[in-house]
Order: structure tokens, then sequence, then C-alpha cells
């Protein structure tokens, strides 16, 4: 039997912690898992390796130069922006992405926001059981309006994966979705009201984010797009984090022209602790989580194994660098 290829997976940890197994990767290759690799440990780890795993560690083009024996790039993540595909490509070395292991997962964070913003059902929480309710007069009580998502309208920027799957809850729930995307108008989503950006932003009260991070979209969200909302709105970033300009945001929270920003992304990850989100009122923040329901993580294993194993078969599938 051929010997089989050393593969190493340098930064394993966040799509496995250990509740998941490698062993469907084991079978194929000579396999060797890091939870983390700092810049410095790229070479001595990666030097032998004819297959290396990545998530979020940089493969630059200097670095190609000490990684000898590299033959495939297998990422653990849908983005590849870390990796120099062009000096990959010119070393014949192909790049194989996860595409949309995701999607249910983040469309359904879409909706804890949402949730979290209006009902706000852990704030509640919290204020019952410091006894807020104990010394109530009546037998319930709110401090804020609290609203129905039937017949409020979502505008949705960016129409692919996700953006789709959110437009589809957002109906079971009577909304009216409206939507920006380049792409223009999809079939299959009679719910959905495809339209210009300056509608979506004046007519939403929410607005969720789900364009790539391009230079285009780079900042999108700023002071002037907050000012064209209705007032006292809300924005859900599951996109990525300089979509939005943080310190605009921050800004109109506080003020109030921004009634709340869900937000699972930031600028800087893991963040700087000056961020000004971290103090902003109404800013719902998780980790970069959307992603990593158990069930996500383990369709993310299957569409890894099935890269490797399309790469030892001589034909590489979901190829980013052709
Ligand atoms: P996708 O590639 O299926 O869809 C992206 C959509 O954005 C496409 O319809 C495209 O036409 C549109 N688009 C491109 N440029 C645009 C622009 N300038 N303005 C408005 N729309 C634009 O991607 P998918 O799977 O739906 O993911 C969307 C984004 O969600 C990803 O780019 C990624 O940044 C983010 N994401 C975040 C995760 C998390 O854990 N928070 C996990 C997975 C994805």
């Amino acid at each position: 039997m051929d010997k089989k290829l050393k593969a190493v997976i340098l930064d394993g940890y966040t799509e496995n912690p250990g509740d998941i197994s490698w062993s469907c990767i084991e079978q194929l290759v000579d396999l060797t898992v890091y939870p983390r690799t700092s810049p410095d440990k790229i070479i001595e780890r990666g030097k032998d390796a004819d297959i290396l795993i990545v998530n979020k560690v940089a493969i630059t083009r200097e670095l190609l130069e000490h990684l000898p024996n590299l033959k495939f790039v297998a990422t653990l993540a849908t983005g590849y922006n870390q990796l120099d595909c062009q000096a990959l490509k010119e070393k014949c070395i192909p790049v194989s992405n996860i595409p949309a292991y995701s999607t249910n997962a983040v469309a359904q964070m879409v909706f804890a926001y949402i949730l979290e913003l209006i009902n706000k059902v852990s704030e509640y929480t919290a204020d019952v059981k410091s006894g807020t309710w104990c010394k109530c007069e009546d037998f319930c009580y709110w401090n804020s309006p609290l609203y129905e998502l039937d017949g409020k309208t979502l505008g949705i920027i960016g129409f692919g994966k996700i953006g789709a799957r959110v437009s589809r809850i957002a109906a079971a729930f009577g909304m009216r979705v409206l939507c920006y995307t380049p792409s223009g108008k999809k079939d299959g989503f009679p719910d959905v009201e495809f339209t210009d950006m300056d509608t979506v932003i004046s007519n939403s009260d929410f607005i969720s984010v789900h364009c790539p991070l391009t230079p285009d979209t780079a900042g999108l969200i700023n002071k002037d797009f907050i000012c064209r909302m209705k007032k006292a709105s809300y924005i859900i970033n599951t996109a990525r984090g300089p979509v939005a300009n943080e310190k605009d945001v921050a800004e109109a929270l506080k003020n109030g022209t921004l009634a709340g920003y869900g937000t699972d992304v930031l600028s800087t990850e893991p963040p700087e602790e000056d961020n000004p989100l971290l103090s902003a009122p109404n800013c719902l923040i998780t980790p970069h989580i959307a992603w990593a329901a158990y069930e996500t993580r383990v369709r993310l294993m299957g569409i890894l194994e099935q890269n490797i194993k399309a790469y030892l078969n001589g034909a590489p599938i979901n190829v980013v660098n052709n």
C-alpha cells in the first residue's frame, strides 16, 4: 500500500475543540493536529507537510519558499483571504475551501439577535432575578415598549445563501422582506421584494447584512447609512466587522439614532479593549460564533473529508484559486 501523505492542521481548535473526531481525516492521511500555531512556528510545523489544513493561519508567498513539500491547502472555513492564492497558484498548489456549511446556523443567529433586541428575554430575566417583579404592584411589568415582528420590515443586504435563508425565516414571522443584492432578483422567493439599496435603507425596521467584505462593502454601515435609516431601527451584522464603521455605530447607539446593533463580528478579532462597541448601549455582541453550532462543525468536517479525498483522487473540488 502507498505511504499516506503527511497532513498538518495548524489551527484546528475552533473547528474541533474536542467534541468531534478527526478520525475520518486520519483514515486518509498521516495527520498531525495543532490547536493553534503562531506565525513563527508555521515553518517548523509545516515544512514536511504535503497538505496543510488551516483556518485563520496566513500562508504568504515568503512562507511558501520554506514549505518545499506542500502540494495542497485545505481550509477549515469558507473565507481564505489570509492565503496568498496567487502565489499558491503559481506553484500549482490548489486551495480548497468549505462552502456553505453554516447557512442555517448564521440565519438562526440573526433571529437570536432580533428577538433579544425586541423581546429582551435575558434583560428581563436579569431584572426579575434581581427582585424587580417581586416588588411589583401588578401581575406584569415592562419598562420599554414591546413589539411584534409581524408586519415589520426586514432589509437584507446581500442575497446569497445566508440572506436567502434569513428571508424565509422572516417571512414565517410575517415580516415584509426588502432586499438589495448586486446579482438582482432571484427566482423562487415570492415573499422578497428585490430593490435598490436606498429603498432598503430607508424603509426597513431591521437591516441584516449578508454581503462579503470587499472594498465596496468596507465601512458600508456608517453615519450616512444610519442617518438614512428609519429612526430607531436596528442593524444586525453577522457578515464581517469592517463592513461597519464601529465608531459611527457606537455614536448612533449613544444618541438613539439607532435602536440596537447585534453583531457577531468586529473589525479586530479578538477586539481591542477600547473598541467603542464594547461600551455602547443596546449593543449585542457575540464572539464570532454564528457559524459554530455542533451540527455545522460536523458538516464542515464532512466537506473537509470530501475535499481531501478529491485531491487524493487527482480531481480536487471546491478549488478557489483556479
Ligand atoms: P454568499 O457568497 O452566498 O452571498 C453573498 C451575497 O452578497 C451574494 O448574493 C452577493 O451578490 C452579495 N454581494 C456581493 N457584493 C455585495 C455588495 N457590494 N452589496 C451587497 N451585496 C453584495 O455568502 P453567504 O454564505 O451568504 O455568506 C455571507 C457572508 O456571511 C460571508 O461573506 C461571510 O462574510 C459571512 N459569514 C459569517 C459567518 C459567521 O460565523 N459570522 C459564517 C459564514 C459566513
